[in-house]
């Protein structure tokens, strides 16, 4: 019998990451999630995932270097940004011009990719507002450099933080369809810019990486804590899906969501985000999940990282129409460590499928 879904199939052996969805745990090449948010940078775990995947010898301090010179170097390509294009959605816009970075399978195109979306997002946002793009600074680190490209200020010393932890959270989990969709690319040896362009494609949908923008409309829509139950309980009825809950694999709290709601309490303490958004979203965090027990009581849905994703990119100047974009600056360096392991150890993915269609006349 076919799994709807492949739930449970297991499709690649991978040293990269691993989700216990039972225990609520992931690890990252050998490291807890926690410990890996506590003490590093977006360029220590890019390392971190890179190892070995690569001829080159990686490490924190070379990559943070290259990336620099990457992001200056690929800001040229934000000038053939056109109307046509600037109409588009952020995500969207961002994966046109990631189209125009070359092809490869070497470490240059994997920095480029990894420094593209970073230049390409800002950019996308400010033309889109009709504000000049600002070209970025090699000598930032790349968390510093996204959110002064994005406000045109150099950030504060927690607003870096903040990012930094949301990208190393969201750096790899797994097998997910994203994921899947770079490894499938991958085993043809396409290159790596077309394994990221189908794992942007495929992060892109609601069910996926694009549900923390809506999660943002659910707090505007509840507006207070005390109209938390009612306003739930109406979405319910009228068959919604609670945007920032449940999850194919965890069957407990998705450990990503504190990971990044401890992340963000240093700027809501320092008065850099109005602390009653996250009273709020406590509030309609517990009305869910109690209401999701009574509704759903064989399904055990929790908390996901979405959830506490949409505060964060809230906080630190991100529009809600563009944080499936930032999920993607994240997620591109595990997208491309799963290609290349793939295309270093895999054959090409080539399942196959059972026809259940109608058969030819037999006359
Ligand atoms: N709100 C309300 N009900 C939910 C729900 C949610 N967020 N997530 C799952 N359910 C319900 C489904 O309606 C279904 O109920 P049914 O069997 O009575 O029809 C049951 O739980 C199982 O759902 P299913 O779609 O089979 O789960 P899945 O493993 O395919 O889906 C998600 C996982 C993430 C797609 C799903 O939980 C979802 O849509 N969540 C909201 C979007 C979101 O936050 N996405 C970000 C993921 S990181």
């Amino acid at each position: 019998m076919m799994k709807s879904g492949l739930e449970d199939v297991i499709a690649a052996e991978t040293k990269l990451s691993d989700v216990d969805g039972a225990a609520g745990r992931l690890i990252i090449r050998g490291v807890s999630l926690d410990d890996l948010v506590a003490t590093s940078r977006f360029e220590d775990v890019a390392a971190l995932l890179l190892d070995g995947l690569f001829d080159e010898h990686i490490d924190a301090a070379s990559i943070r270097k290259q990336l620099g010179m990457a992001r200056a170097a690929l800001f040229a390509h934000v000038e053939t940004a056109d109307a046509a294009l600037l109409a588009l959605p952020p995500v969207d816009a961002v994966r046109a011009l990631l189209a125009r970075v070359a092809d490869g399978e070497d470490f240059a195109t994997a920095i480029r990719l990894m420094a593209a979306p970073a230049v390409f997002l800002p950019a996308v946002l400010r033309l889109q507002k009709g504000e000049a793009p600002i070209r970025p600074d090699a000598s930032l680190s790349q968390s510093a450099d996204i959110l002064r490209m994005l406000t045109g200020r150099v950030p504060t010393a927690e607003q870096t933080a903040g990012l930094d932890a949301y990208l190393v959270t969201i750096s790899d989990h797994g097998l997910n369809a994203s994921t899947f969709a770079s490894r499938v690319i991958a085993s043809t040896h396409a290159g790596l810019t077309s394994s990221v362009l189908a794992a942007i494609s495929a992060l892109k949908g609601p069910l996926h990486g694009g549900a923390p923008g809506p999660v943002l409309d659910m707090l505007d829509g509840v507006g207070k804590p005390e109209n938390a139950r009612a306003w739930l309980s109406q979405a319910l009825d009228h068959g919604e899906r609670l945007m920032g809950f449940g999850h194919r694999i965890y069957r407990v709290r998705d450990p990503r969501a504190d990971a990044l709601k401890t992340a963000l309490k240093p700027i809501f303490a320092s008065g850099q985000a109005d602390a009653g958004r996250i009273a709020l979203a406590e509030a309609i965090e517990a009305a869910a999940l109690a209401l999701l027990k009574e509704r759903k009581p064989d399904r055990p849905l929790d908390v996901n990282v979405e959830y506490y994703t949409a505060l964060l990119l809230d906080a630190l100047g991100f529009p809600r129409n563009s944080f499936t974009g930032v999920f993607a600056i994240g997620r591109t360096v595990g997208w491309i460590a799963h290609a290349r392991e793939q295309t270093l150890d895999g054959r090409l993915i080539r399942p196959q499928s059972r026809y259940v269609g109608p058969l030819p006349n037999a006359a």
